[in-house]
């Protein structure tokens, strides 16, 4: 009875220590099995990849191609490293044997199209295997080329139309107060001498046309200064300088050289930097000096703005597009400048001033 008792006592207990190994191993299956579905996943990945996938070995002989690289580059079987997508391919791979990365991304150009490639290396046992990801970017490509031309189209509409707007102030308008003036000046001169109130808003009339005429040419000379096209850009940012300095109390100290080489549309961006740049010094910096240099060698061309105020918190990417600081005059500032190639660095902390540095390649980009 003793015996039977704890026999069928146990009994449950096994049961139950059963149930849970059995359940544990049911765990444990439907874990492996998980892994296994991943792995196939994995493996089978390529297969479904819907871009080109290429597989090579040390040599540069391809042992495997997805669906799409077969369709697309099927002479890579035959030509391995010589085909021109791998192109480069094997001065990569010795950089990856030396240990300096296993892994590269790059663009290459093949007949009409570009491609994004990622390549990566693995190395197991001795048996190198190269995977190369081939996605064709050509129309992404295009399209971006298509927008910077149009955005450049747009720039170029704009400062002509600046420049219209520019001569038409300073020919019509213009000339129109100067013979206002000259009018007002023959009615004072014919009037009687008992008209001392008249002739005193006479005078005020003439002194307001002459303000007024002074206006539009300063708005004129602002929207596309003639310098430009006579001084050449070294001479007329020095002059800009002098104005700027005169008209704000600021101490604005210019070095420069002429430039060859620069494009219309090039200099007038340059120009447009530096009142963008000089405005905000005198808005936000509560600077006593400012320094700008234009320097270039044969390659690029340096603007530098650097001011002596209070600067603000944060680098580049505070005052620049998407940044919390970021107005539209810096990031105008860089579009105009991405338009042609270049870039503008911003360097500023609190209480140290403002460095402003553009870049511009004088090989213009087309
Ligand atoms: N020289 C400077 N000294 C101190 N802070 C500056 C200077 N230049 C720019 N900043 C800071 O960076 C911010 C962004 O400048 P940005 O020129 O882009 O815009 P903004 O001058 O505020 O407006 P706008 O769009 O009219 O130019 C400014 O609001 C200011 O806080
Ligand atoms: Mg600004």
């Amino acid at each position: 009875m003793h015996e039977e008792h704890r026999a069928a006592a146990g009994v449950p207990d096994e049961r139950v220590a059963l149930r849970r190994r059995i359940a544990e191993l049911e765990a444990l299956e439907a874990r492996h099995q998980e892994a296994e579905a991943k792995l196939a996943r994995l493996a089978s990945f390529p297969e479904q990849n819907p871009n080109a996938v290429i597989e090579t070995d040390a040599a540069g002989r391809v042992t495997y191609l997805n669906p799409v690289a077969q369709a697309q580059f099927p002479e890579l079987w035959r030509e391995g490293f010589a085909h021109p997508i791998l192109r480069g391919v094997e001065a990569i791979l010795a950089g990856f044997q030396s240990g300096e990365r296993a892994y590269v991304a790059r663009e290459i150009e093949s007949g009409n199209a570009i491609y994004e490639e990622k390549i990566c290396y693995t190395r197991e046992d001795d048996v190198v295997r190269l995977r190369v990801y081939v996605h064709d970017i050509t129309r992404r490509k295009l399209a971006e080329a298509a927008i910077q031309k149009l955005a450049k189209r747009v720039v170029f509409a704009q400062e002509a139309e600046r420049h219209r707007i520019s001569r038409e102030l300073h020919d019509e308008a213009g000339q129109a107060l100067t013979a206002l003036k000259l009018s007002l000046e023959l009615l004072m001169a014919d009037l009687p001498s008992d008209t001392d109130v008249l002739r005193q808003n006479l005078h005020e009339a003439v002194a307001l046309t002459d303000t007024t005429r002074e206006r539009i040419r300063s708005l004129a000379r602002g929207l596309r200064p003639p310098a430009l096209d006579t001084l050449g850009l070294n001479l007329t940012l020095e002059a800009f300088c002098r104005d700027f300095a005169r008209r704000t109390q600021l101490a604005v100290q210019y070095e420069g050289a002429e430039v060859e080489g620069l494009s219309d549309a090039m200099t007038i961006a340059l120009y447009r930097v530096l009142q963008e740049a000089l405005t905000n010094v005198v808005r936000h910096a509560q600077a006593t000096g400012v320094e700008v240099r234009l320097v270039h060698d044969a390659r690029t061309v340096q603007l530098i703005v650097a001011d002596n105020g209070r600067g603000f918190d944060g680098s580049m990417e505070s005052a620049v597009p998407g940044g919390e600081l970021a107005g539209i005059g810096l990031q105008g500032i860089q579009e105009r400048l991405e338009l042609f190639g270049g870039r503008l660095e911003v360097a500023s902390s609190p209480g140290r001033g403002t460095r402003l540095l553009v870049h511009l390649p004088l090989e213009e980009r087309a």
